[in-house]
């Protein structure tokens, strides 16, 4: 809606996590760079944790973008899987059909066999798992015995969990001690800084193509870092809402008032009690970005 506008080519502030927009910020960065070290150095688990919308998909889609070329990756976005539905499914990225006759104990030796060719071949193999935080007890434990799939000298498959804090409190619990004690390596992200959000909405904003000056400026960027506690994802989605209104307004810059409209608008962002109720801001900043571009349309 508002691309034209600001002379976007695309939206800046979209809530998919898109690899072309990847900032290198501090705990992202670290966070690759201990999944690299862990995975070079062949570690059997490895996990990374971080409240909800910190960047774990992200970094999860970059590392296998990364790794690709390296190791044979299976990716699990969906980790609802039983046992058996998650060696299939490692099976299937590993390069098997579906078949109804093998049984488990067959398809597990068929992917030892499987890991043992990749290995001659020079290539080790990594799951990935994103949402880690909602596997099932058992599943945790099958992924846990593949990892005791190895050769006399290193392992055979590794296993990246990525998942929301809760992930932690389950794998505190007494019966993961065992998965637990493998994990030698872990990262926890942690929010954004109010100078790491400026960087991130700058660059946002010029990959998606903005060439003019702040759109933010320092007051609407501790606006953002006060309502979004450092969380990408609540950032995107007030910058995203700012845009609108200051297209409705039919200005270039978001100004305080526009930003505490869309904070006020937004379910999970802080704002103060009083903001709360009136939620008219941003509806009446929409209606007045409907008019401003019926007004563009037929002035031409
Ligand atoms: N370093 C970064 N560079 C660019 N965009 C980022 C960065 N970190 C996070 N984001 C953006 O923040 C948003 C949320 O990221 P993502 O979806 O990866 O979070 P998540 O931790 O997986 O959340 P959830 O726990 O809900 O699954 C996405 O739009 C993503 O592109
Ligand atoms: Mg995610």
């Amino acid at each position: 809606m508002y691309l034209q506008h600001f002379g976007l080519a695309t939206a800046p502030f979209s809530l998919t996590p898109n690899t072309s927009f990847f900032f290198g910020l501090a705990p992202h960065v670290e966070a690759l760079q201990v999944l690299h070290t862990a995975l070079v150095g062949g570690e059997g688990f490895i996990k990374v944790t971080g409240e909800v919308g910190t960047g774990k998909t992200l970094i999860c889609r970059k590392l296998l973008n990364d790794m690709a070329h390296q190791f044979a990756c299976v990716y699990l976005p969906n980790p609802y899987l039983s046992p058996q539905e998650l060696r299939w499914a490692v099976a299937c990225e590993l390069g098997f059909s579906y078949s109804a006759k093998v049984d488990q104990q067959q398809l597990i030796q068929l992917i030892h066999e499987k890991l043992l060719s990749l290995a001659e071949q020079g290539k080790r193999a990594v799951i990935v798992v994103d949402e880690a935080q909602a596997l099932p007890d058992e599943s945790l434990e099958a992924l846990r015995l593949f990892t005791n799939l190895e050769t006399e000298t290193s392992k055979l498959l590794q296993v990246v969990l990525l998942g929301q804090p809760e992930l932690d409190q389950r794998l505190a619990q007494d019966k993961f001690r065992q998965l637990r004690q493998r994990i030698g390596f872990s990262y926890q992200l942690r929010p954004l800084t109010e100078a790491e959000i400026h960087g991130y909405v700058e660059h946002r904003l010029k990959v998606a193509g903005w060439q003019g000056g702040a759109v933010f400026e320092k007051g609407q960027i501790r606006q953002l870092y006060k309502a979004s506690r450092g969380i990408p994802r609540l950032v995107n989605l007030l910058c995203h809402k700012g845009l609108l209104l200051a297209y409705g307004a039919g200005v270039r810059r978001v100004s305080a008032k526009q930003l505490k409209a869309a904070i006020a608008d937004t379910e999970d962002a802080n704002s103060p009690m009083s903001l709360r109720a009136p939620v008219l801001g941003l509806t009446l900043g929409l209606a007045a970005a409907v008019l401003w571009y019926w007004l563009q349309g037929s002035a031409l």
